[in-house]
């Protein structure tokens, strides 16, 4: 990549943001300069021992010392715990400390419910303990100390199979040395680390037995399936600002979520590791020959290693057994997707930046010349004046009221940015309110902790405070924001904490938060800290009845409660279309269900077959935001000739009839935790074949797709799973047999999206300019047969936008289920009080092969035929004109 030239900017320099891929490899750590990694790596095995005589068992579940014979080193205390929802905890943390660890606090939704356990067996070095209907146990080695997971008398995790476990709680003099000797202390550039206020690391090895693939840990710019680390770097989960971040790396990007899945075709499991400071995580594949008798066999075990900077271990694992278990079980813990306003589904249209307010009411008319339906308009960095959020620029957005009013008469929304650095300067009132009620991180010497962002000289929020998250809530108030509306929204950028003047661009780990903390403890939850604060403003701001919309850049575990994110500044590349699939679903399979990518690439320009095809990808993941760089050329859809207007026109339309499937999906979400857009795995478990794919992905159960990634594509292979199956092409309703490759051939104007047999999938039809508009739009179910002509789904519906769902019950789920050719639309058992007010009109069965009577409508009104077409050589039977209430009981016989 070239290096990199921006025009200079008024305030910080904008080149420290903006590198090249050779600056860039001066800028951050390598792994061999990570000391705590590299010690603990070099470090002979600890021997840990379990002292089982101090065993304690309570109703919250078992605890008991763990030491280090021969060692100085005080006890550890392990408490195992089972969770009521099937998991398993396991902490270790030191019994007396000189000063407790960190514990990272509001990413559990509370304290979770605790099985009671009980012994099966003590013998004088080892023991087991069980809980409920007792499938599984724990069995507690003694010397060396080692903990196996039971599942039906099965070893399926061993904690500590070779006595590897780090707790370092003080340097012990040949640690001191080390740091003193070869290996530090830590001197980045002219940077040093002195660590003098932080805890030591912690870490733990894991072997998964049976399990040959594992997925998660976001955010890496790598494949679905984790790469074995034994010849690699390994995962680093370290929130960095990357800009044009390197593909098919494991160097920590934006946010991190600690929570590694891992799967069989009978089990998928999941290790979560609730630990906030820098962390390493290493992977090795292996697979291991067992004597069985007279025969040998060969089982795959994948062993994982974690290691922390600092904190306490506080590791869960997931039992499942079932992707779904995993995923809800995860939920139960850190929270579920929160549900999304609408309008916030729909299309976005954003650039770094628009100029003023002439341009964005052009840009905002060109969507409507153009009938590309939109629903939000986006604001960057130089709508505030002089980048003091919070603020407008009084030249280029002189009325700001008046223009989100101009959006709102076409029921459109505004975001805007706000980053968590305030510009160091007394003469702005906010930062001195700041300043004053000590809102700022401080550093090691106490004194306010400046660094370099894009207004200059800055200062940054302590988000960790819950003081100064309120401070920072209030802001968003009506009367505090002056300019802001209830149609305005907000995007949290920057939030890792970027700092261009420091080490690896972010803040440096001895910088001090409130209660004394040292960054380090913290750093992976600045960014979730500050989207939480905003989170709570939006919702505070409309009395709590309104559904908050906060784009997040930075995040970990529990974001998904506060938003959506996106994978931050790609390139405008094929190579960056194509790594966006795996990344989105590797954030899908760890809770963070609403997340996106810059359609388009964020740098440089994409030529046009790249937009088109990347505003076909973009349409079919959850947030679908068109987003470029201040570099970039001008990419709004119709700059590009008449081609790429109706490719891209094609493709957000399609979007907008779908909603009512997205909407439905993202409610599955919010209430089971099941992914709207899902790897092949999770739908078919045991096809091992599915387990590799990461460019081809399901949205909810029933649709698969294939975005093309590839120029100049006139075919794409796309893998059609499951033997049974009967998959349906969307464009043109042609059944195709699962269980096999197919080359399916495409135009610049299509894209691969195959729904299942046995699904129904809800849309609107006609053609909408926002999400309002297409409230008044009839529906269209299309009810897609299986061989045994059965098929159900489901339609969720609310007013979009308000808690009204929740608090009043004011939603409404319908059940559409076929059997032996009578279709049934039923209200879910959940019930429901809202009434949508709007009409089905059509339902399309495919893969009906014949019809011997006219379709009747039942309903309390009696039986009337109904207006059909069926074309028999497509298998495909349409009918029309049902002008029913969608929120009301019928039965269509077909
Ligand atoms: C970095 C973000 O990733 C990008 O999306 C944004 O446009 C710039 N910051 C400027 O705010």
């Amino acid at each position: 990549m070239a290096g990199s030239v921006l025009e200079k900017n008024d305030s910080a320099n904008p080149l420290e943001s903006i590198m090249s891929d050779n600056d860039k490899k001066g800028k951050f750590n390598r792994i061999q300069d990570i000391l705590f990694y590299k010690r603990q790596r070099a470090k002979p095995a600890s021997k840990f021992c379990a002292l089982l005589d101090t065993l304690v068992l309570t109703e919250r579940g078992a605890s008991l010392e763990l030491c280090e014979p021969h060692c100085q080193q005080k006890c550890l205390c392990l408490q195992i715990r089972a969770i009521q929802n099937g998991s398993l905890r396991v902490t270790v943390d030191e019994l007396e400390p000189i000063k407790a660890r960190y514990k990272v606090a509001h990413v559990l939704t509370g304290e979770p419910k605790y099985e009671k356990m009980r012994i099966t067996r003590k013998r004088e070095d080892c023991m087991s303990l069980t809980w409920g209907p007792g499938q599984y146990q724990v069995h507690v080695s003694a010397s060396p100390f080692c903990l196996e997971v039971l599942c039906e008398e099965v070893v399926i995790v061993t904690l500590n199979p070779k006595g590897r476990l780090c707790f370092e709680t003080r340097p012990s003099s040949s640690q001191q040395q080390d740091e003193e000797g070869p290996l530090g202390p830590w001197i980045f550039q002219q940077f040093e680390d002195i660590m003098a206020n932080s805890s030591r690391p912690v870490g733990i090895d894991l072997c998964l037995h049976g399990f040959s693939h594992v997925y998660g840990l976001p955010e890496h710019a790598d494949s679905l399936q984790l790469k074995d680390t034994s010849a690699r770097d390994p995962y680093r989960l370290y929130n960095l600002d990357v800009f044009a971040y390197e593909i098919n790396s494991r160097l920590g990007l934006y946010g991190s979520v600690p929570l590694l899945v891992a799967h069989k075709p009978d089990t998928t499991l999941g290790v979560f590791w609730l630990n906030a400071s820098e962390t390493l995580v290493d992977l090795k594949y292996v697979s291991k020959h067992q004597e069985q008798g007279e025969r040998s066999r060969v089982t795959p075990q994948t062993d994982v290693s974690w290691v922390s900077e600092s904190g306490r271990i506080d590791c869960f694992i997931l039992l499942g057994p079932s992707p779904a278990q995993v995923f809800s079980q995860y939920a139960q813990l850190t929270g579920y997707q929160a549900l999304p306003p609408m309008f916030s589904l729909g299309y976005h249209q954003c650039r770094w930046s628009y100029e003023d307010e002439e341009d964005v009411k052009s840009v905002d008319a060109g969507f409507d010349l153009h009938a590309i339906p939109y629903d939000v308009f986006w604001l960057d960095i130089d709508h505030t004046e002089g980048k003091r959020y919070f603020t407008w620029d009084s030249k280029h957005f002189p009325s700001p009221v008046d223009l989100q009013r101009h959006l709102q008469t076409k029921k459109r929304k505004l975001v805007v940015i706000s980053d968590p650095h305030f510009k160091a300067d007394p003469e702005w009132p906010l930062f001195c309110e700041a300043r004053d009620g000590d809102h700022f991180v401080r550093s090691r010497d106490c004194r306010v902790y400046h660094g370099t962002c894009w207004p200059g000289d800055s200062c940054y929020l302590d988000f960790s405070s819950s003081r100064t998250r309120s401070w920072y809530s209030r802001q968003f108030l009506l009367a505090n924001y002056k300019g802001s509306t209830e149609s305005l929204f907000v995007w949290n950028d920057m939030n890792e904490p970027s700092v261009f003047s420091e080490p690896e661009k972010t803040m440096p780990k001895d910088a001090i938060h409130c209660g004394g903390w040292e960054h380090r403890e913290l750093h992976n939850l600045y960014g979730f800290f500050q989207h939480l604060a905003t989170f709570e403003g939006l919702l505070t701001r409309s009395g709590g009845l309104e559904r908050p919309f906060v784009l997040s850049r930075s995040f970990f575990a529990g974001s998904q409660r506060l938003g959506a994110i996106w994978t931050g500044d790609s390139v405008a590349t094929w190579d960056y279309l194509k790594i966006s699939i795996p990344m989105l679903l590797s954030l899908s399979v760890t809770g963070i269900h609403f997340c996106g990518a810059d359609v388009g690439g964020f740098w440089r320009d994409p030529d046009p077959e790249l937009l088109v095809r990347w505003y076909q990808a973009g349409a079919l993941q959850p947030f679908f935001r068109g987003h470029s760089d201040k570099r970039s050329m001008r990419r709004e859809p119709w700059l590009f000739g008449d081609v790429v207007t109706s490719a891209v026109r094609a493709a957000v339309q399609q979007r907008y009839c779908l909603l009512p499937y997205w909407y439905t999906v993202f409610h599955q979400a919010h209430t089971s935790a099941m992914p709207p857009i899902r790897p092949l795995w999770v739908e078919f478990p045991k096809e091992t074949e599915t387990f590799t794919v990461d460019n081809q992905y399901m949205i909810g159960s029933a649709l698969l797709v294939c975005p093309v990634t590839d120029p100049g594509v006139t075919e794409v292979k796309v893998l059609l799973p499951g033997s049974d199956e009967l998959w349906y092409d969307v464009s043109s309703g042609e059944p195709h047999s699962g269980g096999r490759t197919l080359a399916l051939p495409v135009t610049l104007e299509s894209v691969p999206v195959f729904q299942r047999g046995g699904t129904l999938v809800p849309r609107r039809g006609g053609c909408s300019s926002c999400t309002a508009d297409l409230q008044l739009l009839p529906f269209t179910l299309t009810v897609a047969l299986d061989r045994k002509g059965f098929a159900d789904g489901e339609l969720y519906l609310d007013d979009g936008h308000s808690f009204s769902y929740r608090d009043k019950k004011e939603f409404c789920i319908r059940h559409f289920t076929i059997k032996a050719g009578r279709l049934t639309s039923r209200s879910a058992a959940e019930g429901g009080l809202f009434i949508p007010g709007c009409k089905l009109q059509r339902v399309i069965f495919l893969g009906q092969k014949s019809t011997n009577r006219r379709p009747t409508l039942k309903t309390d009104a009696g039986n009337v035929p109904v207006t059909f077409q069926f074309e028999p050589k497509q298998s495909m039977l349409t009918i029309t004109d049902l002008d029913l209430d969608i929120h009301t009981d019928w039965e269509i016989i077909i």
